[in-house]
């Protein structure tokens, strides 16, 4: 089968400064992919050559088999795109904007109308459904938005920072939303600033820095990569009292411990995250955790 996405040399600059130098990269079929960036990073340039809506100064893309810059159309109608919460119609409802969505892809009345409500449920707009959206939140049309991208299931849907301003519930139902799409076929690929999204949702990760991908492989390839368990002692403060590598098996975390010997504290056994993945490849601080963002 062929892959989803191929880029091959993709480069980007503005005003001679390159935000994209020269990336390779394959995304497979029904695939979830994170590209984890800091702030800046390139991230929705990315995205922008993908869907067609900025050319490449450099190399080639082909997307669900369509050369990005010679087939945009065909580009276009296999691809969905959120983030551009102006394809919300203010004057219609929540209910008319999902329905009309549906009947543009080819969805019967009956069918757009029964989509609509799931979705509307799923991204608890339900109350809000029969209220125009000029009426809407800014978090209610960021999640309209986003259920516009799932009424019909495209070949490759493309995710900006998806989960931005989101609330806890709203994101636990878009991460279980971007599942169901993907095992029916749908390939995703997502942009995050948060390492703990990556880790959840996808089957890859690609870190993005300084306009190059310093690391690919799947969340625990890359923790794989920086390295082992390590034992932990803590004090009461919370400060790290000790700490040393460990295979994590009992044999292993009781011979830690003996090495480090008389401690008071906790004990924590500590996996490496996604932070230290991005600490180990692009040499900087980590950007902020979901956590510390809600
Ligand atoms: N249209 C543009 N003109 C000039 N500079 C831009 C433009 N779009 C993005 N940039 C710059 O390119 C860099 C990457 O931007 P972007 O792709 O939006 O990053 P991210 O989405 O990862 O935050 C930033 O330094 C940004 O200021
Ligand atoms: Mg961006």
């Amino acid at each position: 089968m062929d892959a989803a996405l191929t880029l091959s040399g993709i480069g980007k600059s503005f005003a001679g400064t390159p935000v994209l130098a020269g990336i390779d990269l394959e995304v497979a079929q029904g695939e979830i992919f994170a590209l984890l960036g800091a702030n800046g990073a390139g991230k929705t340039t990315m995205i922008s050559i993908l869907t067609t809506l900025l050319p490449p100064d450099a190399g080639t893309a082909r997307v669900a088999g369509f050369d990005v810059t010679s087939d945009p159309d065909r580009v276009r109608s296999r691809i969905a795109l959120t983030g551009q919460a102006a394809a919300v119609d203010g004057i219609l409802t929540g209910t008319e904007n999902l329905v009309m969505m549906g009947r543009l892809s080819g969805l019967s009345p009956r069918e757009a109308r029964a989509r609509a409500a799931q979705l509307l449920e799923r991204f608890a707009l339900t109350d809000a459904a029969d209220r125009r959206t000029a009426t809407y939140s800014g978090g209610m049309r960021r999640r309209l938005d986003l259920a516009l991208s799932f009424v019909v299931a495209p070949h490759v849907l493309f995710l900006d920072e998806p989960t931005t301003g989101l609330d806890t519930r709203s994101r636990r139902e878009l991460w279980s939303a971007i599942r169901a799409l993907a095992r029916s076929g749908t390939t995703v690929f997502l942009t995050t600033q948060y390492l703990e999204e990556a880790d959840i949702l996808a089957d890859r990760v690609a870190v993005l820095d300084a306009g190059r991908i310093v690391a690919l492989g799947t969340a625990a390839e890359l923790k794989a990569h920086v390295g082992t368990d390590t034992v932990e002692v803590r004090g009461a403060d919370g400060a790290l009292v000790g700490s040393i590598p460990t295979d994590g098996t009992v044999a292993g975390v009781r011979s830690a411990l003996d090495e480090l010997g008389d401690l008071e504290g906790m004990v924590l056994v500590r996996r490496p995250t996604l932070d230290d993945v991005f600490l180990a490849f692009t040499g900087a601080t980590a950007p902020q955790t979901q956590e510390e963002a809600a």
